[in-house]
């Protein structure tokens, strides 16, 4: 793999991190650079609107989305403004929404929901284990008056991946709403809106799909499109707005603002990274990048921090402290010895375990054995 060491040397901000192994922002490719420090152009000139238009195209083939029955689309932020955009714009004042917890981002989904005046009612789960699915179809089926359901794919901090089709497509069986966060799964595991009865899906463009942060790559159904239109007031006039999106891009290939251009080079050339390879080959690499980790980890002494294998997630993993160091300890070593940047615990996680990001370009094997034997190094000289 070809390495960014080149650029670092003129990136104070590095302060001389040669490989980033945080679960996002990621390393990303020398192309995405590349595409990134393109000069900027209008964003109302023709070829810019047909540029954003072949990305969004691009960007439905990695949801693997139904054009038939979603629309995919690419919101001007970090992945926090779709996740809140999906629930203030479908959320009446009232509603009862299932908050499917085990972890931080699950979390803020209930938050949001509270903001919107909306009635969550957790299904929680330890943040160190998955959602058990049999007892999350029974929770579905004794709140079958609730109006939406909210999920997290991958539970970042924990290094979780939650079970998707089972639990929307009943949702979905029953006319709840479904709101998924794949913002750190979306090109890094398997992902299917339309067979998963997934009505709102929101992502980022930091983590999986390899691009720097500032985009929410979305797909709305059209059942959600109904529900966003029918709620008591619907959101106008606003950054959260997704009426004002399908209105404006959607509807008219118009933006409702001014986009972020050189983000939509960086995403598109992500894209390419991706379709080149083939989506089924990276997801394939995902796997094969995390059972490496996992197995160096295991071979060095450390415990995963998800209760069983079977929960972790491709895209990132999470181990229990060795005992005789400190989290913080673990990550300044790894930088100052290895120039290394591994990430730790975040929110009620801090202090408990350290992170490895394999996400997107990360997720090829010189980066990710290389951070396993600074760890080893690491662990066996502390
Ligand atoms: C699962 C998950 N959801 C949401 C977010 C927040 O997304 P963003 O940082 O793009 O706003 C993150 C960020 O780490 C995440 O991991």
């Amino acid at each position: 793999m070809e390495s960014n060491q080149a650029i670092n040397k003129f990136n104070p901000a590095r302060k001389g991190i040669k490989l980033l192994m945080t679960a996002g922002p990621v390393e990303v490719s020398p192309r995405v650079l590349a595409a990134l420090a393109e000069p900027s152009i209008y964003h109302y000139y023709s070829g810019f609107i047909d540029f954003f238009e072949e990305t969004t195209k691009k960007l439905s083939r990695v949801f693997r989305a139904n054009p038939e029955r979603q629309d995919t689309f690419i919101l001007q932020g970090e992945g926090v403004l779709g996740l809140e955009a999906a629930v203030v714009c479908t959320v009446n004042p009232g509603d009862k929404v299932l908050v499917f917890e085990n972890g931080p981002f699950g979390k803020w989904f209930g938050d949001y929901v509270v903001n919107a005046g909306g009635k969550p009612v957790y299904f929680h789960e330890e943040p160190n284990k998955c959602f058990d699915i049999e007892s999350s179809l029974d929770f579905i089926e004794k709140n079958r008056d609730a109006t939406a359901l909210t999920i997290v794919h991958c539970e970042t901090p924990a290094g979780l991946l939650n079970p998707l089709r089972e639990i929307c497509n009943k949702a979905k069986s029953l006319g709840i709403l479904t709101i998924v966060d794949c913002v750190a799964s979306l090109g890094g595991a398997e992902f299917d809106p339309d067979g998963w009865g997934i009505d709102i899906s929101v992502s980022a463009s930091q983590k999986c799909l390899s691009s720097t942060a500032g985009l929410t790559p979305m797909t709305v159904s059209k059942f959600a499109w109904e529900k966003i239109e029918n709620q008591k007031k619907p959101l106008r006039i606003s950054y959260l707005s997704l009426l004002d999106w399908r209105d404006s891009w959607v509807k008219s290939k118009k933006f409702p603002f001014t986009p972020f251009t050189n983000e939509v080079y960086g995403l598109s050339a992500a894209l390419d990274d991706i379709l080149e390879e083939g989506l089924d080959s990276v997801i394939k690499r995902h796997k094969e990048m995390s059972q490496l980790v996992r197995d160096r980890g295991r071979e060095m002494g450390l415990k995963l921090w998800p209760l069983e294998e079977r929960f972790c997630s491709p895209t990132v993993t999470t181990f229990s402290l060795p005992g005789n160091m400190e989290e913080a300890d673990i990550i300044r070593k790894m930088a100052d010895r290895h120039g290394i940047l591994i990430g730790g615990g975040y929110r009620e996680l801090k202090g408990k375990l350290v992170r490895i990001g394999h996400m997107g370009y990360q997720a090829h094997y010189p980066f990710v054995s290389a951070t396993m034997d600074a760890l080893e190094d690491i662990l066996g000289k502390n």
